[in-house]
């Protein structure tokens, strides 16, 4: 970064994963990070940096999001990703999975990030970025081979949320992201998964410094590749 203050993000959903090496990848290039956990005792408080403060909070409940907007008072960050995502029952096919878990997953891949952007778009810095972790999955153009059902839904819930999203903010010159890591080896992806999360994080920190602020929505891939609705 050549600015001489230092980014700052906030980071939700870095308690393992994705989430957690990205807060780890953003402190290295010189950032200032708060990152969540969505329980007290994770590995984020295993990260040692002066410019890193860590918060406890679950997306899924309005009154604990509300509160944490409440703790972090007026500042304003960079970029705010919403990281956080669930893929209960995500290899069942959508009428064998209980409506229930399908639903709370719906719940905190689609409506949770959209709820946490609004509450958290007073907090984004002029020039700033809000990003959410989609998925190529939530491509309904790009489904070719089917599975993973009702998690695919949720992404292409979250992706249509997001356009809505920016289109009702669009006078303010809202800049929006949906990010999708690549196949990643985290306990999500498996060990089956395309690449490490370095490999992910490094790449959507390049895409995202570099896209930082551009208004409208964009959907695009690690490597900066634009995906298809
Ligand atoms: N790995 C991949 O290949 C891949 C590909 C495409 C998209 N993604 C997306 O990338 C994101 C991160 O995935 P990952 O691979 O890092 O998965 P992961 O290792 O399973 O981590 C999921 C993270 O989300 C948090 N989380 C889940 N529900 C939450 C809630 N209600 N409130 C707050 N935090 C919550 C988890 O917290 P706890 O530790 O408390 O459970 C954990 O930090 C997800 O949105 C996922 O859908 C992953």
């Amino acid at each position: 970064m050549s600015d001489t203050i230092p980014k700052r993000a906030l980071i939700v959903g870095a308690s393992r994963g994705l989430g957690l090496g990205l807060a780890e990848t953003l402190l290295h290039r010189g950032w200032t990070v708060t990152a969540t956990q969505r329980r007290t005792g994770s590995d984020l408080e295993r990260l040692k940096a002066d410019r890193l403060t860590v918060e406890t909070v679950d997306i899924d409940d309005d009154a604990g999001v509300a509160a944490l907007h409440e703790r972090l008072g007026p500042q304003t960050y960079d970029l705010i990703f919403v990281v956080a995502g669930v893929a209960t029952q995500a290899h069942d096919p959508a009428h064998a999975v209980p409506r229930d878990v399908a639903a709370q997953v719906y719940l905190t891949n689609a409506i949770s990030p959209i709820r946490f952007a609004e509450a958290f778009r007073d907090r984004l810095a002029p020039g700033g970025s809000l990003a959410l972790m989609s998925s190529v999955l939530g491509s309904v153009g790009l489904n070719e081979s089917g599975g993973w059902e009702t998690y695919r839904a949720s992404k292409a819930a979250l992706n249509t949320l997001a356009r809505s999203f920016e289109i009702r903010h669009r006078e303010s010159g809202i800049s929006v992201f949906l990010v999708h890591p690549g196949w990643v080896r985290t306990d999500m992806g498996g060990a089956e998964a395309d690449i490490d999360v370095a490999t992910s994080v490094t790449g959507m920190a390049d895409v995202i410094e570099a896209r930082l602020g551009q208004p409208g929505v964009a959907y695009f891939d690690y490597r900066g590749e634009t995906l298809a609705w």
